[in-house]
């Protein structure tokens, strides 16, 4: 046997033993480190104490504005409040669709059931909305004006199984942040566009590609 084969062996056993204490190593140390990751602590070194972090609901911006269509010196869209221009104007308790607004909101996309614009407006102060029983509610305050027609919804939204929710679950590690009706639905037509909840399946070979329904965003 020349040395030169003897060598070559020596370095393939070598080798062969640095693999298996590699393997070996990554086994044994988290097992050795076991008692530092201890389930609940390893993510969060944080010590829980008994007081409640709050349950954030968000709030719909404050009163909405209209673009004027007309720009101000810097070129910057004037936005005016409601009342403005409704203060001046009888109340029209009729609109129930955007293709009856021929003078102004004009393309309006509009589809609530058969309510009427006013079921939702104050006709009084335009700057407002209008609960059922006649009492004007703030803008941000639209949650109210949804939940009192879908109760079951404002109910599952309360138990937490409509409406989702980010932050924390256990509310000793930190708050919660619900969304509020208008952040998912719009007002003016709430249905919920319809998605792709997964990639469609490869077309098999020779197979005609459908076309996606890309009418809905998202
Ligand atoms: C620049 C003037 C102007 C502003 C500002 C304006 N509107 Fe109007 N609005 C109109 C006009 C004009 C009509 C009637 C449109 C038609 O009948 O074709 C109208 C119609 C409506 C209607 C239908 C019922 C009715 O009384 O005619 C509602 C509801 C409404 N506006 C809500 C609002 C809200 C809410 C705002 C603020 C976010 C607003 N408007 C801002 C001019 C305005
Ligand atoms: C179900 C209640 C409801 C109905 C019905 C309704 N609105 Fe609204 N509208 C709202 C809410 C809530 C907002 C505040 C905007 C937001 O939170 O996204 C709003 C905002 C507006 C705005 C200002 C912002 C924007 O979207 O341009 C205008 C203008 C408006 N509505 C006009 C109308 C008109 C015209 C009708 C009838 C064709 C109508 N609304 C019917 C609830 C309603
Ligand atoms: C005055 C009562 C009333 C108010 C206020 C109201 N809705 Fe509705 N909503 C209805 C009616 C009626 C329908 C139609 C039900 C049907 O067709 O089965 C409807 C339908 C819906 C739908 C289902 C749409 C569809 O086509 O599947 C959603 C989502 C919705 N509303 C969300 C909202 C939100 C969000 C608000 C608050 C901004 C709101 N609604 C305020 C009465 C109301
Ligand atoms: C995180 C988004 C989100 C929020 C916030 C949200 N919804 Fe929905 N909502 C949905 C989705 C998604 C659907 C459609 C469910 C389906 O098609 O099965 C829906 C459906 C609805 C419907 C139609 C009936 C149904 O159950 O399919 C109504 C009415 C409704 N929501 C009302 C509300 C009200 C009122 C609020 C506020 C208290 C609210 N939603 C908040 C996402 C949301």
């Amino acid at each position: 046997m020349t040395a030169g084969s003897r060598l070559g062996r020596w370095m393939f056993f070598g080798v062969i033993a640095l693999i298996t204490l590699w393997f070996v190593a990554a086994l044994a140390l988290p097992w050795l480190q076991r008692e530092r990751s201890k389930p609940g602590r390893a993510f969060s070194e944080k010590v829980i104490g008994d007081a409640l972090h709050p349950v954030i609901i968000r709030t719909p911006e404050g009163m909405a504005l209209v673009d004027s269509g007309k720009k101000d010196a810097k070129g910057q869209a004037v936005m005016v409040a409601c009342a403005t221009c409704h203060d001046t104007r009888d109340p029209n308790y009729k609109i129930d669709q955007g293709e009856a607004l021929q003078e102004f909101h004009k393309g309006l996309n509009y589809q609530h059931g058969s309510l009427t614009c006013l079921s939702c407006h104050n006709a009084n102060d335009y700057n407002s909305l209008k609960k059922a029983d006649g009492q004007s509610l703030e803008f941000s305050q639209s949650m109210q004006l949804c939940s009192q027609c879908h109760g079951p919804q404002f109910r599952d939204y309360q138990n937490g199984s409509h409406g989702g929710m980010t932050g924390h679950w256990d509310l000793r590690q930190g708050s919660r942040e619900r969304n509020t009706c208008t952040d998912c639905h719009d007002p003016h037509h709430p249905k919920y566009p319809l998605v792709l909840p997964v990639f469609p399946p490869k077309p098999v070979i020779g197979e005609a590609i459908l076309p996606v329904d890309q009418s809905h965003p998202h």
